[in-house]
């Protein structure tokens, strides 16, 4: 039996519960959830006695050796965090906004504490992709990550071109499904894909980087109905496409809308779906595809970590912070761009 508590109730947290009282597959199903940490009470609930608001009575339980922190936020939820990792608990989170701007710190942290900081869920639901970027290549020298990631923008995108919807009814139906942040402008602007991207190029290129030093992110604000409608008569679609790709001993990185040709795997993806592209020196391009938001596909991946973090399968190891530098300046940008016949210029993925 493996204690564990949950942080934060909501969306996530909730198909965390739901997830293991559904499962029947070792070691999850042995895992007891012991504490439930919201503000709110869940009367009804069946692990309603088991909710606290009191989070030093989960730190000080060494019975408890996982929190799986689903809060949200970078205030509390990072201090509560590293105070679990201080006190020799392994940490599982869905937190990107945590990752992003403390994954660092909490990585040394869970190193230097024996334990494991880790956060599949942050980046692409559903999907696996942390796991296999930290474990399955070996092999290569990774020289491209590429990813659609972010669900509500390409809900969104996809909604304008089969229904014609504006982007606030496509934001509106996104947030309605639980797919869009509490402040869906991170959705929008592209800075939900820029934080994900920079968690995986920091793991493809073994160094921390934050979503601030991404030179570039442009989010869908611009993009018109129009626009995709003359996309689509090039046989493209347009969709958020965040890459960080190897340029010599530098990296180029950037979020932006952009045409998607019928050759690209990427142009098949569509609703809430995710996919991530990564391209290695040995391997070539392996193409990871599936939901990158709602409640059931993200605590699937927080399952996933729960699982790592019981069985010893995965390990925390620091990585090196990202020299001034690495980081393309955005001159230095070389995407090929199409003028669209309304004369608007989008980068060409492929
Ligand atoms: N708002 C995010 C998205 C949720 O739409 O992809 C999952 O990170």
């Amino acid at each position: 039996m493996t204690n564990i508590a949950i942080l934060g109730f909501g969306t996530v947290g909730g198909g965390v519960y739901e997830a293991i009282s559904h499962c029947n597959k070792k070691p999850l199903c042995d895992v007891n959830i012991k504490y439930i940490l919201d503000l709110r009470t869940f009367p009804d609930h069946p692990l309603g006695d088991r909710v606290t608001t009191d989070f030093d009575k989960i730190l000080n339980d060494e019975s408890v050796s996982i929190v799986v922190e689903t809060m949200g936020g970078d205030g509390v939820a990072y201090k509560f965090s590293l105070a679990a990792l201080k006190a020799g608990k392994n940490v599982v989170t869905s937190n990107k906004a945590v990752v992003d701007k403390f994954g660092a710190e909490l990585e040394r942290v869970a190193e230097e504490n024996g334990v494991v900081y880790l956060y599949e869920a942050s980046v692409g639901g559903g999907i696996p992709i942390i796991a296999p970027l930290n474990s399955c290549f070996m092999a290569d020298d990774i020289i491209r990550v590429a990813g659609i990631l972010n669900g509500t923008t390409n809900y969104i995108l996809t909604h304008m071109q089969s229904e014609g919807k504006s982007l606030e009814e496509g934001i509106k139906s996104a947030q309605e499904l639980g797919y869009a942040e509490a402040d869906p402008h991170a959705d929008i602007a592209g800075l939900d894909s820029a934080r994900k991207i920079a968690i995986l190029a920091g793991i493809a290129f073994d160094k921390y980087i934050s979503y601030e030093s991404i030179p570039y992110i442009e989010g869908i604000e611009n993009v018109t109905s129009e626009d995709i409608a003359l996309a689509e008569q090039l046989g493209c679609v347009i969709r958020l496409v965040a890459v960080a790709e190897k340029v010599g001993d530098k990296a180029k990185i950037l979020v932006a809308p952009h045409l998607v040709g019928n050759t690209s795997l990427f142009h098949a993806i569509r609703e809430a779906f995710n996919a991530v592209s990564v391209t290695g020196s040995a391997v070539g391009e392996v193409v990871f595809y599936g939901q990158g938001a709602g409640s059931l596909p993200t605590a699937a991946a927080v399952c996933g970590d729960i699982e790592r973090a019981i069985s010893g399968k995965a390990k925390t190891v620091a990585r090196k912070d990202c020299e001034d530098g690495f980081i393309l300046d955005i001159n230095s940008d070389t995407s090929k761009m199409i003028t669209l016949p309304n004369g608007k210029k989008y980068r060409y993925f492929e």
